[in-house]
């Protein structure tokens, strides 16, 4: 056994607790009574680098949640990798779902159960793992490094858009490292090759001045919650098909390769996402293999419709307004400003008479596709096929991640994406939970990447 691998072999109960303290603290970016909490997730990122022996480590002040970083630049003529990940987490909404406390790291089987344990502070904490058991054991790393963590991905929000756009030379790397994905299944390795971006709005209708009673007014009275499902209605129809002219005539074709991966879907994902999902057919764009709807196709989705009465029993109101939170998914090439416009206009076109629509974007974030013949891109290649067996598939993800079109596109590096989060890990959903045996992989083939970055 290497010292390195007798390092990682003794130390993974206490990578676990360090993990597990990290988990507890509950981060939620997008709910401000949380602010206290993501300042503590950020001091725990910055004591876990300097523990690790990085200098510069930092909290860096932004219009809203801190940016952690820290920098380790002592091998000279070797590249610098630039580490993303993000310690922030989604809300635990609807509580009572969950099987244990959403903020209690629990493990039960290979997984431990816990907001964030996937998303992305497991996947994070691994990457700071590798990098410890490096400079232990070696007293150095192989590359240099600088890490960047935010804590407003969750919320889209923007703060470090702004710092790299402000300061890119504080950032000045050879690649990129982001570990915010995952892979098909555990035998399965995979990278990602590219992410689409995002707008998410909120529609807000206005009728009447004030609730109104249904029979004294119903039949004359505006009513705002019709007029939103008319809206939405009018926005995507049963086949899918997104109604904002313009939209689709930006969208990129894929390559002939992407096109038979998808449509051949060799690794049979088509089934495991029906079995993820627990539904016998898939709903959308029929003419589309489904990873190219998820991975190439602009989509759009309604998250919640706001309005009138929702209480027990009836209640006979025509309610004065309504509200709905919309988002598209843009695959590259659909600028977020540009297609908030069309969907704007869109939106105020299907208004029926006599209510008042209001369009406003809560964020947006840039699509990317990032070349695979890259250097960096083949070391995670290689490492991955070391660890697990195989060559990993590149993947198109349908999630987005908005800073990696950013580190791609000013400070103009390879983008490695590699994660290694299961397609049942719960993101962003009650009992989000991470694999030990991946954790453990995970840290393992990191290590691997660095070593093969410094070679
Ligand atoms: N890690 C995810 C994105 C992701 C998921 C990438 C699965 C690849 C595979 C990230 O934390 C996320 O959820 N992003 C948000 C971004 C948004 C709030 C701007 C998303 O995709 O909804
Ligand atoms: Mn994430
Ligand atoms: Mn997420």
């Amino acid at each position: 056994m290497t010292q390195l691998e007798t390092y990682i072999t003794e130390n993974e109960s206490r990578f676990l607790e360090d993990l597990k303290g990290w988990l507890r603290i509950p981060s939620i970016s997008t709910l401000p009574q949380h602010a206290g909490d993501i300042r503590r997730a950020a001091e725990y990122a910055a004591e876990q680098l300097r523990s690790i022996g990085f200098e510069q480590v930092q909290l860096i002040k932004t219009e809203g949640h801190p940016l952690v970083y820290g920098e380790w630049l002592k091998s000279p003529g070797k590249p610098t990798v630039l580490v993303y990940g993000h310690y922030d987490v989604q809300p635990v909404d609807p509580l009572e779902l969950w099987e244990s406390p959403p903020f209690d790291p629990l493990i039960r089987g290979d997984n431990l159960y816990c907001r964030g344990a996937a998303d992305d502070k497991g996947q994070t904490m691994l990457v700071f793992k590798a990098l410890e058991s490096l400079m232990t054991v070696n007293g150095a790393l192989p590359v240099n490094v600088r890490v960047l963590i935010e804590g407003e991905e969750e919320a889209g929000g923007e703060s470090i858009e702004h710092y790299v756009k402000t300061y890119p030379e504080r950032l000045k790397c050879d690649a990129a490292f982001i570990c915010d994905s995952g892979m098909p299944s555990k035998q399965i390795p995979a990278l990602v090759n590219g992410l689409r971006g995002i707008i998410y709005t909120e529609i807000e209708v206005r009728g009447a001045r004030r609730d109104l009673h249904s029979g004294s007014y119903g039949g004359v009275a505006p009513n705002p919650l019709h007029a939103l499902a008319l809206i939405i209605a009018g926005l995507k129809d049963a086949q899918g098909h997104i109604h904002i002219p313009g939209l689709y005539d930006k969208v990129r074709e894929a390559t002939k390769t992407e096109k038979a991966f998808w449509r051949d879907d060799p690794l049979h994902m088509d089934e495991a996402l029906l079995e993820e999902m627990g539904v016998s057919e898939f709903s959308g764009e029929n003419e589309y293999p489904p990873l190219e709807r998820i991975g190439a196709r602009p989509t759009l989705e309604v998250h919640g419709i706001v309005g009138g009465f929702v209480g027990e029993g009836a209640k006979t109101v025509i309610p004065a307004t309504g509200k709905a939170k919309i988002s598209l998914r843009l695959p590259s090439d659909l600028k977020s400003d540009e297609v908030f416009m069309l969907f704007e206009r869109r939106v105020k076109e299907l208004a029926p008479a006599g209510v008042e629509v209001t369009a406003h974007k809560v964020h947006g974030g840039e699509a990317v596709i990032v070349p695979i013949d890259t250097p960096p891109v083949q070391a995670a290649a290689s490492a991955l096929k070391e660890m697990f067996g195989r060559e990993p598939v590149f993947i198109r993800g349908g999630g987005s991640i908005p800073i990696a079109a950013l580190f791609y596109e000013i400070l103009n590096v390879p983008v490695v994406m590699m994660g290694f989060g299961l397609p049942d890990d719960n993101l962003h959903a009650p009992n989000e939970k991470y694999s030990l045996s991946q954790f453990f992989k995970g840290i393992r083939t990191v290590t691997r990447f660095f070593q093969k970055m410094g070679e």
